[in-house]
């Protein structure tokens, strides 16, 4: 599939590796290419512009940006270059505040999600929720000894959720729908909690699995 990554932060430098590695053809979306000019040596095959060239090109686009931007890179893409497409959301609402005890700070409460923000303002877009849950790092290819990972997603449309689920397979997760765009209320604060061995401890490694 044609990807267009929305950003250029570790998220979507692995993410847009991992893609590349598992066939498809990639573009990244960036206000600032500089920044992405390590990527692009290290990635030949990948493809570089600004969030609305990424947003054109993509046949599925993902939004890897910081949670208080993520409305603005979204319009910065253009709704008309993102109506009718899967965009999977791997944004978490932090706060621009310090943790406290490794606890995260959230602009949303329990009632309201990034993700719902988003599917309203943006309408004819199809969002998933997904990555959010675990570090760059264990993104793509995760090798855990427990196993497979668990990774949880949501969203309102079917056919969004399925070609999520195919790529997530790729990736090497196991997937746990977890219903419409309201689940992602429970969904986003996983990021608080994923992050809280890493800021008490320097554990970065780990991710989540549900078992049944
Ligand atoms: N880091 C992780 O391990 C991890 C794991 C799971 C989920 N997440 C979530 O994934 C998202 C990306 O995380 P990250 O760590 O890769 O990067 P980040 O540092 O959170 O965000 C960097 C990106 O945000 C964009 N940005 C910042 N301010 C902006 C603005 N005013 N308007 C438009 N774009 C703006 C930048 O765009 P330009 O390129 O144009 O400067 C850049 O691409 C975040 O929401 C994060 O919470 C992160």
């Amino acid at each position: 599939m044609k990807i267009g990554i929305i950003g250029s932060g570790d998220v979507a430098k692995t993410l847009g590796s991992g893609f590349l590695k598992h066939g498809h053809d990639v573009m990244m979306g960036t206000r600032e290419p500089g920044k992405l000019a390590g990527w692009a040596k290290q990635n030949p095959k990948g493809h570089l512009g600004n969030f609305a060239d990424t947003a054109k090109f993509a046949e599925l686009v993902v939004l890897s940006v910081k949670g208080t931007a993520a409305a603005a890179a979204l319009r910065g893409a253009g709704v008309a270059n993102l109506a009718g497409k899967t965009v999977i959301d791997t944004t978490n609402p932090i706060a621009d505040a310090a943790p406290t005890n490794g606890v995260l700070k959230f602009f949303t409460n329990l009632d309201e999600s990034l993700l719902e923000q988003l599917q309203r303002e943006f309408t004819e877009v199809h969002f998933v929720k997904a990555f959010n849950s675990v570090g760059a790092a264990c993104m793509v290819d995760p090798q855990f000894k427990g196993g497979k990972p668990s990774m949880f997603i949501c969203g309102n449309d079917a056919p969004a959720k399925k070609t999520v689920t195919t790529i997530l397979t790729e990736f090497g997760w196991e997937t746990e729908d977890m219903g419409t765009v309201e689940a992602a209320r429970a969904i986003e604060p996983l990021c608080m909690l994923w992050c809280i061995p890493g800021f008490v401890r320097s554990d970065w490694v780990h991710a989540f699995k549900l078992l049944r």
